[in-house]
This record gives structure tokens, sequence and C-alpha cells, in this order.
């Protein structure tokens, strides 16, 4: 599988506590300012060791990647490198308000935005906060919309209990709007005491509800991810299952991920095999023997996936939260 789809965190702070990826009382030891890339080295690394390696596609992540001050500059200056062929974001939608339009503006088309909830009230159990969260979150998808951003993705982490009864209100927006609606199944990742007591639903369960409600085929819509995309009869958009608990998807990984902080990781769900990119681009170590070290990390990648990930997570190595790894 070629990788060439580099996700980019860009702070692993977070203005929500989603149940599902931070344990509500984490003090979470956070990445302090200076430890962050800056906008040049970000884009040092991407022009010196990233681009000449083949990569083409962008995602911008968090924790949440509007709180990261100069984000606007910073989406500007990576739609406007020659070699970027897809842009996207992350996020959690509640600076969206404010941002989308300065977004559209710098050159950003692509957004994934989290809708764990249609009810105010669950929303806010969900994400933490008051009830006016999701108000806010609905005001930036609107905004995202009408200033054309497509496609349009809303993200949905399904947990028995909580949302799993408004999967179909959830999956009938794609018949209002043509926006594509994504349910992921819950990982043991981020909050696992929650896991442990709520469990995660398949996503051929799922399926089958919409299917017997509405009907379902297969479908398509532009994104580098797992997702399996279907579509409803005579739906503007289509509806994506996220399935990394009922099916493994290592074989088609086709991403790494740059943290905040400039560690360079292979895998989501494996530790093995990160490397420390910032410390040594600091000390002014030549960018092409970083660019060597991520070509030997690629030839690796394959080997370092869910299955094999308790091989890495002993002794001491760099281990983040799902909140800080950004999905
Ligand atoms: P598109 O380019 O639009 O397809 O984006 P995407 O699906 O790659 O991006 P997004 O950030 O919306 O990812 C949604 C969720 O998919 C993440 O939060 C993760 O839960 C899951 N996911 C994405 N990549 C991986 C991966 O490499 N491994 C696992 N296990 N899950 C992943
Ligand atoms: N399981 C599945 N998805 C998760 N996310 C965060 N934590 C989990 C988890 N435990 C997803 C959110 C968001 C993205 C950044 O990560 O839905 O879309
Ligand atoms: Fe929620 Fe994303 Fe923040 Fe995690 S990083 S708490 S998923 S908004």
């Amino acid at each position: 599988m070629k990788v060439d789809y580099l996700r980019i965190s860009l702070i692993d702070r977070c203005n929500f506590r989603c149940q599902y990826c931070l344990p509500q009382e984490t003090e979470l030891d956070q990445i302090l300012g200076p430890e962050l890339l800056t906008e040049a080295e970000i884009l040092q690394l991407l022009q010196e060791v990233f681009i000449p390696l083949g990569f083409s596609r962008f995602r911008l992540t968090g924790g949440e990647p509007l709180l990261r001050p100069g984000v606007v500059d910073l989406v500007r200056a990576i739609a406007s490198l020659p070699q970027t062929q897809d842009l996207a974001m992350t996020t959690n939608g509640f600076r969206l308000p404010a941002l989308a339009e300065d977004l559209y503006g710098a050159g950003l088309r692509r957004l994934n935005i989290s809708l764990d909830s249609l009810r105010p009230e669950v929303f806010a159990q969900i994400v933490g906060g008051g009830a006016n969260r999701w108000a806010q979150v609905w005001a930036g998808i609107m905004a995202a919309y009408r200033l054309g951003f497509a496609p349009l993705k809303l993200n949905v982490v399904v947990i028995p209990g909580l949302n799993d009864q408004e999967v179909l209100d959830l999956a009938a927006l794609t018949l209002d709007y043509p926006w594509h609606v994504r349910f992921i199944e819950f990982m043991p990742i981020g909050n696992s005491t929650l896991f442990g007591e709520r469990g995660w639903v398949p996503s051929a369960e799922l399926r089958r509800q919409i299917r017997d409600r509405w009907g379902l085929e297969p479908a398509q819509v532009l994104g580098n991810g797992p997702a399996d995309v279907f579509q409803m009869p005579n739906a503007q958009g289509t509806l994506g299952f996220i399935s990394q608990m009922s099916e493994c998807f290592c074989q088609r990984c086709n991403r790494l991920r740059l943290s905040a902080d400039g560690w360079l990781r292979p895998c989501l769900l494996n530790e093995t095999g990160q490397i420390d990119l910032k410390t040594p681009l600091r000390q002014g170590q030549a960018l092409q023997d970083l660019r060597a070290q991520v070509a030997e990390l690629l030839v690796h990648k394959a080997q370092i996936n869910f299955e094999q990930r308790d091989a890495g997570t002993a002794g001491g190595v760099y281990t983040r939260t799902m909140s800080q790894i950004g999905g």
C-alpha cells in the first residue's frame, strides 16, 4: 500500500471532553508552547522530508486543531504548496462559526466534523460542557455547508446506551443534505473504562437497521480513510462505516501521523517505531538524514499494526492518548 497521507496534529489541547476520547478526570500532560512544532518547522518537514517521499495528502487534526494560534495561516501555507493534492481537517466544529470563512478563504475545502448526537442534552453528556455546545457546533456545520466545503463529513462514534438509538436520525441527515455521515465503531483507546462498561456496536448491525428502513447500496465519496461507503436510495449524501473493531483495515493503511510535538507515528494503535523529528531538526541535523529515517520507517510500517500492538507498548516508549494523536 502506498503511504502518501500524513495526519498532522496541530495542538494536543481540546476544549471538549468527549467521553470516548478522554476520561473525564484526566489531567493531561499537555504539550507546552515551545514543544510544539512551529509553522516554519511543519512546512520545512513537509517540503524537505514528506513531499520528496511522495506524500501529497494532508489532514490537520488535534486535540482540536482550531485552537492552534495561527491555524488559518498554516492552512494557507499548506494549501499553497504545489504538491498538495488534498488538504482536509478533522475538528469538533465549535470554533467554525468564527473561523469557517477564513479557512475557506485560505484554501481549505474539506472538513470532517464530530457530531455524535442531534439532541443537545445527549450531545452535552457526551462532549461535556453546557447544552449550548450542540447549537454552536450545528451553526458551525451550517456555516461550512453554506460556504461550500465539500465533501462535508460528520463523524459519529456509536456508544451503546448513549447515542445508538439515534443512528437512523443521523443517517436521515443524508436525505436532507449532501453530507456524509460516518459511523465509527468505538475503540478501546482514550477511555477504556467506558469501553468496558458500554462495549461497541458492529457496523454490520447499523447497516442492517438502515437497510431495513430505507435500503442501502455501495457508493463512493472523496476520501483517504478506512470508511466503507454506502448510500440510501435518493439520498443526497453518503453513509460511511469505520469498522476498526469488526474488520481489520491495517492492510490498506496509507498514513503516518505527526504529533504536535514532532513525533512521527506509524500506527494509531501501536506505539512501536515512532521517531522524534523535532529534536534533530532543532539541533540542525541535515534534512536529508531525517528523510532517510522516515524512508526507513516506511519500509517497516506494514509490520507495525493493530495486531502487533502489544509488542510495542512495553518499555518507556512515547505514549500518547487518542486526543493527542488526533484519531
Ligand atoms: P477521509 O480522508 O475523509 O476519508 O478521512 P479519515 O476518515 O481518514 O479522517 P477522520 O479524521 O475523519 O477519521 C475518522 C476516524 O477514523 C478516526 O477518528 C479514527 O477513529 C478512524 N481512523 C482513521 N484512521 C485510522 C487508522 O489508521 N487506524 C484506525 N484504527 N482507525 C483510524
Ligand atoms: N473510538 C473511536 N473513535 C474515536 N475518536 C476519538 N476517540 C475515539 C474512540 N475511542 C474519534 C472521534 C473524532 C476523531 C478525532 O477521533 O470521533 O472523529
Ligand atoms: Fe472530542 Fe476530538 Fe476533543 Fe477528543 S480531541 S475530546 S474527540 S473533540
